[in-house]
């Protein structure tokens, strides 16, 4: 029997321990070989320390044993720490002051050779790291559990669970309550497709895996719960992004008889104290901005702030110009809008800027072109300058403050929008190639009064959800134009151009509620059918309530400063929303979808079993879910011919009139023509000899015959 008391871990031992006998578990990282002496990297959880296995301390056998280690067997090794030889030491392990001389060894498990090298850390002092290897991401998922040995993602996962546990201590101890809500429900809108899941005991319905728990947690702030907090998983069948995952978690919390201002308050104390998990400081309160001077001086509602490059309003300028493109653009009611890449001419050229951006980049942003201008001398200077006024040029001096060395960058485009847009996505390349963003820093920023609703190609939308109150309650439901006016009191948190979190103030009025599903295109009987309950919940003294969800694994990923919210996700789906180590999703069995009544959804497929009913014993065979022998048949089929005689008769008798049901006394009823006799099969057991199952004097069969 093995001994598993009494352990130590690998990463825990320090030069305190020196002389202590120790008992380790764990995986061999590396090995390297000397002859008569065998080190190994032993690595568990906490870290790696090494092992001497010598025949000044270990018997024949065990060393014999220990040449037959490999790369990630799993062993148990007793020993002695002592300190390691001058010169010795290995900075790269938390451990390299100290070894373990081995005196016992056991091979736990062994281990086949390994897709992909997993041991990070460089035995000898000095020598390279084991370099990390271009590994698929499809073949790290595909062995994931391989991957989850590698310190880096076994560090990701702890340090999540720290953030985890840091939020629930944080919570619990502002009186926030954690409740889980259902994974089967009813479709919880965010702006995605649902994942269903079919029920077999109500076929051809379904439930919808939540998007969110929005309607939950806002029932339980109905139910008085007040302050309610969850980490919990949401499903969203959406297009792929990089920082998307078809599940995720999130931080969702809710609170009744509070505004903003407590959310804020509460979010930023939660979001400084994550952070500083990573060692990354955060100061609160947060600087807030509107959605619109988001938009205006940045082109997104999700601003990255840590470096300049704010757009600059140009229209007024050439109110009156001759230029002709500026011209058609402003005839058009268009707007002229740009920014001052400060000191940059040395990297930006005039071919980098005709070439790749006016003629590539730029359009690939989706507009018609760009109009740079490069400071020299005190003057502008482009391809186009020449058709500027002298006042004109002036004034783009002076607006935009240049100096000697500054790029200005234009766009002009009849929609405003799609200005922002482009100039935003500019700016963000720039950004990027000039190397102007600061990796160290984070800049939180709350964006606040966004539009209630947005124009999409399917009408008329919720920006945030349709459960977010708007900043007025007059407005028609049936006029487009004043919907589009509304604002909503929702909010985001953007850190670093992500949006690591979103919430509103919610909905408690009935009357409220119902217009803006009128405003959103639902008839009456399709608000019933999808958000009845809801709104019936919505008249029983519902408080005022507010909220907000953190995508957790962004923020961990923000934290950890990792490539993707991959890398902090212990069994993610790869970038098709696949899942290379299960194979998930997978095709199922015929008879599982027709079971769940999938198959005939439409009333076409033909069902399993639809071709053995027609002969008419296969056919009873089919349904009572019995195996018929070819020796039963002619039995069988006389049996059936008698009773479809029986039945024959017994219409023939009723004549026309209604079959009645019987309301004689329960009991066994003979029909006359001989004495009652019990079928000599029933008696011995075989009636059922074929059935799926027996249990004590009974046979179980299909549901059909029960
Ligand atoms: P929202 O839809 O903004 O709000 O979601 C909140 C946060 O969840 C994260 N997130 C995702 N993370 C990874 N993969 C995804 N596919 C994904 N989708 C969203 C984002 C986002 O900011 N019920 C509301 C919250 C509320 O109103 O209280 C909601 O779900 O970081």
């Amino acid at each position: 029997m093995m001994n598993f008391s009494g352990r130590s871990y690998c990463g825990e031992l320090n030069p305190a321990d020196v002389g202590r006998e120790v008992h380790l578990f764990g995986w061999v990282d590396a090995l390297r070989d000397h002859g008569d002496v065998l080190f190994i990297h032993l690595r568990d959880r906490t870290g790696i320390v090494q092992i001497v296995f010598g025949p000044e301390f270990a018997s024949k056998e065990i060393c014999g044993l220990a040449s037959t280690l490999r790369n990630e067997f799993c062993v148990s090794v007793s020993g002695r720490v002592i300190d390691r030889a001058k010169g010795t030491e290995n900075p790269s392990i938390d451990t390299g002051n100290i070894e373990v001389v081995a005196t016992d060894l056991t091979i736990l498990s062994r281990s086949r050779a390994l897709p992909f090298n997993i041991s990070e850390k460089a035995m000898v002092a000095g020598a390279d790291t084991p370099a990390a290897e271009a590994v698929s991401e499809d073949l790290r998922l595909q062995y994931r559990y391989l991957d989850l040995r590698r310190p880096t993602m076994q560090d990701n996962l702890i340090k999540r669970h720290k953030m985890n546990q840091c939020v629930r201590k944080v919570l619990d101890k502002n009186g926030f309550i954690e409740v889980e809500t259902p994974m089967l429900t009813k479709s919880t809108p965010e702006g995605a497709r649902d994942y269903l899941v079919p029920s077999r005991h109500h076929p051809r319905h379904f439930y919808a895996l939540p998007q969110s728990p929005q309607l939950f947690k806002q029932l339980l702030m109905i139910s008085g719960f007040d302050r309610y907090y969850q980490i919990t998983r949401c499903f969203r069948d959406e297009d792929l992004r990089p920082n998307r995952q078809p599940e995720f978690s999130q931080l969702d919390l809710e609170a009744a008889f509070i505004d903003e201002s407590f959310i804020f308050e509460l979010v930023e104390k939660l979001l400084v104290r994550m952070f500083d998990i990573g060692g990354i400081r955060l100061t609160a309160p947060f600087p807030r901005m509107t959605w619109q001077e988001a938009v205006e001086t940045t082109g997104t509602d999700r601003p990255d702030l840590r470096f300049g490059l704010t757009f600059i309003e140009a229209t007024d300028i050439f109110a009156d110009t001759g230029y002709s493109i500026f011209k058609q653009v402003l005839h058009r009611g268009g707007h002229i809008k740009g920014f001052n890449v400060k000191g940059a001419s040395g990297q930006l050229s005039k071919n980098v800027l005709q070439n790749e951006y006016a003629r590539e980049i730029v359009p690939g942003f989706g507009a018609k072109g760009m109009t740079w201008m490069r400071v020299t001398d005190g003057k502008l200077d482009s391809n186009i300058v020449q058709f500027f006024s002298d006042a004109e040029k002036q004034s783009v001096m002076e607006r935009f403050r240049v100096e000697d060395g500054d790029v200005i960058l234009m766009i002009a485009d009849p929609s405003r929008s799609l200005v922002n847009t482009v100039l935003g996505q500019l700016r963000l390349n720039v950004a990027n190639r000039l190397g102007m963003i600061p990796m160290d820093t984070y800049r939180p920023v709350w964006i606040t009064d966004f539009p209630l609703f947005e124009v999409t190609d399917e009408g008329i939308t919720s920006s945030h959800h349709p459960f977010t109150a708007p900043d007025r309650t007059d407005f028609d439901p049936e006029k487009p134009e004043e919907l589009l006016s509304l604002m909503s009191r929702a909010y985001d948190i953007v850190i670093n151009g992500e949006e690591l979190g979103g919430g509103s103030v919610r909905i408690h009025q009935k009357d409220l509620q119902q217009k803006i599903f009128r405003a959103l295109g639902l008839s009456d009987q399709e608000v019933e059918n999808k958000f009845g309950f809801f709104l019936n919940a919505l008249e029983y003294g519902a408080p005022p309530h507010a909220g907000l969800a953190i995508g957790l694994d962004r923020a961990v990923a923000m934290v950890l400063k990792t490539t993707s919210i991959r890398e902090v996700t212990a069994f993610p789906k790869n970038r098709s929303a696949f899942c290379p180590l299960t194979q998930a999703p997978a095709e199922v069995a015929y008879e599982q979808l027709a079971e769940l009544g999938l198959l005939d959804i439409r009333g076409k497929e033909e069902l399993p079993g639809t071709s053995l009913r027609k002969d008419r014993v296969d056919h009873l065979a089919w349904v009572s879910r019995l195996g018929i022998l070819d020796a039963e048949r002619t039995v069988i089929e006389s049996a059936v011919a008698a009773a479809e005689q029986m039945a024959g008769r017994v219409q023939a008798q009723a004549g026309n009139t209604e079959p009645a049901f019987s309301v004689s006394d329960l009991k066994n009823r003979f029909r006359d023509g001989g004495s009652p006799v019990r079928c000599p099969h029933a008696q011995k057991g075989e009636l059922f000899r074929n059935a799926p199952a027996v249990k004590g004097d009974y046979f179980k069969v299909a549901t059909i015959l029960e």
